[in-house]
């Protein structure tokens, strides 16, 4: 009997989709005692995927943790694009800018220490993607602050938006599950958000699942 995690490994290896670097960026986080929530490799290719299709060359994220999804953003923006991310916890910030420089693509890559809702004011636009993935408590916020850095065409991805099933569960009314539905109705009821989708997935991590809308117009 085959599960989604085996499947996830399968297309992991046969579309070779880790290689030393990833692989090493992994390794030490968890060395270091990271959590182990970094986007599985074949969710950081689908942003890396989803930066090229848009031609991303600046891309904000919110939560770095050790850096493992920002090298796949850092790659797809190019040698002449630039990834800001911002991260709370100094230990993550470090392993991350360790991470990034050993993966080389440190020089495309800004760490903003502090809480991401006191950095976003000193981010510069105009963004090509956004990547929320920090406290969910906080999705609709970074949106909402990521707005008026975007252009027409921005995408928007938010990860962790399915939790199990339990954004859907009416009995669910913890906080991050509250703030997976305060952001989802954001993208709703904006009308600059004017082309959104949720999509579920499974695999190596679990049942969970990513939104993802289009910026229209961002006056
Ligand atoms: N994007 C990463 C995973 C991020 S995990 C990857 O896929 O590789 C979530 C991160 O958000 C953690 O490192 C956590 O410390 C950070 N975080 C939590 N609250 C935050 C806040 N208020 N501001 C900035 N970062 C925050
Ligand atoms: C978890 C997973 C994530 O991708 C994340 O950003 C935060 C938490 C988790 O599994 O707890
Ligand atoms: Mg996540």
């Amino acid at each position: 009997m085959t599960t989604a995690a085996d499947v996830d490994d399968w297309f992991c290896e046969h579309l070779h989709l880790e290689d030393d670097a990833l692989r090493a960026a992994r390794e030490r986080a968890q060395a270091e005692g990271l959590p182990d929530i970094a986007v599985p490799p074949s969710h950081g290719a689908l942003l890396a995927t989803l930066a090229r299709l848009a031609g991303a060359r600046r891309v904000l994220e919110v939560g770095t943790l050790g850096g493992y999804s920002t090298i796949w953003l850092a790659r797809a923006v190019g040698p002449e694009g630039l990834v800001t991310t911002l991260e709370v916890d100094p230990h993550h910030a470090e392993v991350a800018r360790t991470c990034v420089d050993v993966a080389g693509v440190g020089d495309r890559v800004e760490i903003l220490l502090g809480p991401a809702l006191d950095s976003l004011p000193t981010v510069s636009g105009p963004l090509d993607l956004v990547f929320v993935d920090a406290d969910k408590q906080n999705n609709a916020a970074y949106v909402r602050a990521a707005l008026p850095l975007a252009r027409p065409g921005t995408v928007i991805v938010v990860d962790n938006v399915v939790r199990d099933g339990r954004v859907a569960d009416p009995e669910d009314d913890s906080a991050v599950v509250r703030g997976v539905r305060e952001v989802v109705d954001l993208v709703d009821a904006d009308p600059r958000l004017e082309l959104a989708t949720a999509l579920q997935t499974v695999g190596r991590k679990g049942w969970d699942g990513f939104l993802v809308a289009v910026v229209g117009t961002t006056g």
